[in-house]
């Protein structure tokens, strides 16, 4: 019996597009393509087994083993650090993390700089560097209305297309680092899976390199 790679996809948009990869790779799934509520497929023929999660739970999947490889964006892997190999930049879902602030804002260097965020740890390591000193307030989203609110004086947040901090009368300050969509593999499974993970790596590399 063939081998089966376990690999978590994150759901919505950037997932799809993973998938496509996957299946141009030669790995493809024909059920996951019908419309229902199921998160787990297979195709035993290619030794695949494909499994929907949030995107920011893909590197738990893959360092806990449950999963052998997976998609997650390097703003995931960045703030939790996981414990996982990082084989290939898939080129995709290509942002970068940035330090944002309405227009007027002069930073006070004396100051305790108030800096909203969904990514308390990028932050943090960030602003250490600098050895500035900074409060984190930890939101979970809309993170644009925070300055705008007084709540805090710059954000830290995904920038993609800059459309939502024009709309919100922001501007990007720094720029942190550039994001992409990454392929990571749990240490064990790559170990043990070593042959299947690398053709599979290989063959996805293939694929980037296409898209150009
Ligand atoms: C992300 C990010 C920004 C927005 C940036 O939010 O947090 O708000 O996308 O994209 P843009 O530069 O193309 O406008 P997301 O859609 O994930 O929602 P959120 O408010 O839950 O963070």
């Amino acid at each position: 019996m063939k081998t089966m790679i376990n690999v978590a996809l994150p759901k919505g948009r950037l997932g799809e597009k993973v998938y496509r990869y996957f299946k141009n790779a030669g790995y493809e799934c024909p059920s996951i393509e019908e419309t229902n509520r199921k998160l787990i497929f297979e195709n035993p023929d290619k030794g695949v087994r494909y499994f929907w999660v949030k995107p920011s739970d893909v590197p738990i999947y893959v360092e806990r083993g449950a999963a052998d490889i997976g998609v997650a964006g390097k703003d995931i892997l960045l703030e939790y650090e996981p414990d996982v190999y990082e084989l290939l930049d898939l080129n995709m879902g290509k942002c970068r993390m940035a330090v944002a602030a309405k227009k007027d804002f002069r930073d006070s260097k004396g100051t305790t700089l108030r800096v909203a965020t969904k990514f308390p740890n990028i932050a943090g390591n960030f602003y250490a560097e600098k050895c500035r000193d900074i409060d984190i307030i930890k939101l979970n989203g809309s993170i644009e209305i925070a300055p705008i609110l007084e709540l805090s004086d710059v954000i830290v947040d995904i920038v993609e297309t800059g459309t939502t901090l024009k709309e919100n009368d922001l501007e990007v300050v720094e720029t942190i680092v550039p994001i992409s969509a990454r392929l990571i593999a749990n240490k064990s499974g790559y170990k043990f899976k070593n042959e299947e993970i690398l053709n599979i790596r290989k063959s996805l590399e293939e694929q980037v390199r296409l898209q150009g």
